[in-house]
């Protein structure tokens, strides 16, 4: 006869209240070794089953974007799953304040049972990072090893298979390239763009509390920012980038307010992604201090880089931002029906 199903039975618990008994370094199962161990691994294990939720809602949110064209309704799905990955990277963050009830001594008493055992080597961490689209030549390596030399032979199998697949970014940036923007639309846009820099290079050469060298540096930055606006419309991906912009500038449009948020909702899955990685180097901070990590690293030297500027991923969406013009200066829609809901 078979089992009846059961909450127990249902979710599994027999395995997931069976997993905290860590193997010993000879590989054996050993008993926790200190009364904090088991908080050190239920919440690790907490976060790998997130993780996995959340590859769970990317991977939706990726093939989603992937087709071609990408039905309308569609776009409010990924924003939604989004939304959801939002929520649960917000208990990524709180999550590291129930380690720190964790004394950095007791931490220290089993600290040496984890051998050479890192969230370096979170296969799903990794996994993350890869899908959404975070480009290999922006990691720093520790010991000039890529993450991948940490990891067994089948699982470096597995990221291949990953990274021969689109990512989130991929998908993103060729679906945006599609995006059936006003005909003179990057024309249209760079003047309004040019009148803007101007009206702000007035204000500030008018500006009497800028003395003459200080006054001209000014000037002379927005120069330069008028530059960079020019070639950001300018290049490879200035398709993309130009939906950025006019996605943003004419987001009110009923057709275009979902592919707004969509674009808002991957800058805060970037932003809380860094917000994590600067709050878990504080975490280590205060319980490593500044020694060497289990696995390897500088440690928290090394995390800090993480935190920084490089580890970015939508970075087209980021930049239009800097570029963005107010909407007085920019001219309606000469065809608005065509980015509205009623289509005949
Ligand atoms: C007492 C608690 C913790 C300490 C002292 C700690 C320390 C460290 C250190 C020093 C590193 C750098 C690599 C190394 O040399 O080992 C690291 C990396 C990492 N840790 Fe933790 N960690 C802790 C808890 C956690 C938790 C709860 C998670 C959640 C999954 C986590 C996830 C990661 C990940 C994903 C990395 C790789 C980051 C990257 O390379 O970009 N850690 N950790």
């Amino acid at each position: 006869m078979s089992r009846p199903v059961t909450y127990g039975t249902y979710l599994g618990l027999d395995k997931i209240l069976g997993a905290q008994e860590p193997p010993g370094l000879d590989g054996r199962p050993r008993p926790i070794a200190h009364h904090d161990e088991m908080l050190f691994l239920i919440v690790h294990q907490a976060y790998e089953l997130w993780f996995k939720q959340v590859l769970h809602e990317l991977t939706l949110a990726r093939d989603l974007l992937a087709q071609d064209p990408v039905p309308e309704p569609d776009i409010m799905r990924v924003v939604m799953a989004l939304h959801r990955v939002h929520e649960i990277q917000k208990i990524f963050v709180a999550q590291l304040g129930v380690l720190e009830t964790m004394n950095p001594a007791d931490f220290l008493a089993f600290r040496d049972a984890l051998g050479n055992a890192s969230g370096f080597q979170s296969m799903q961490f990794r996994e993350l990072e890869l899908l959404a689209g975070l480009k290999d030549d922006v990691r720093y390596e520790y010991e000039g090893r890529s993450f991948e030399r940490r990891f067994e032979a089948a699982d470096v199998e597995r990221f291949a298979a990953i990274r021969a697949a689109p990512t989130l970014r991929d998908v993103l940036a060729r679906w945006l390239a599609r995006t059936p923007l006003e005909p003179g639309f990057d024309g249209t846009y760079l003047r309004a763009f040019e009148a803007y820099v101007k009206s702000q290079r007035d204000l500030h050469a008018a500006n009497p509390q800028l003395a003459g060298a200080e006054r001209d540096a000014t000037l002379r930055r927005l120069d330069d920012y008028l530059a960079q606006g020019r070639a950001f419309l300018a290049g490879p991906e200035a398709n993309v980038r130009a939906a950025c912009l006019f996605i943003a500038a004419y987001r009110e449009e009923p057709l275009l307010h979902w592919p707004n948020r969509l674009l808002d909702s991957l800058l805060e899955f970037e932003e809380l992604w860094r917000l994590w990685r600067f709050r878990h180097a504080r975490m280590v901070e205060r319980m490593i201090g500044l020694r060497v990590g289990t696995g390897g690293s500088s440690g928290v030297d090394y995390l800090d880089k993480t935190a920084g500027n490089r580890y970015r991923i939508f970075t087209f969406i980021l930049e239009s931002r800097s570029f963005l013009v107010p909407r007085r200066l920019l001219p309606d829609l000469q065809d608005r029906g065509r980015y509205g809901y009623a289509r005949a």
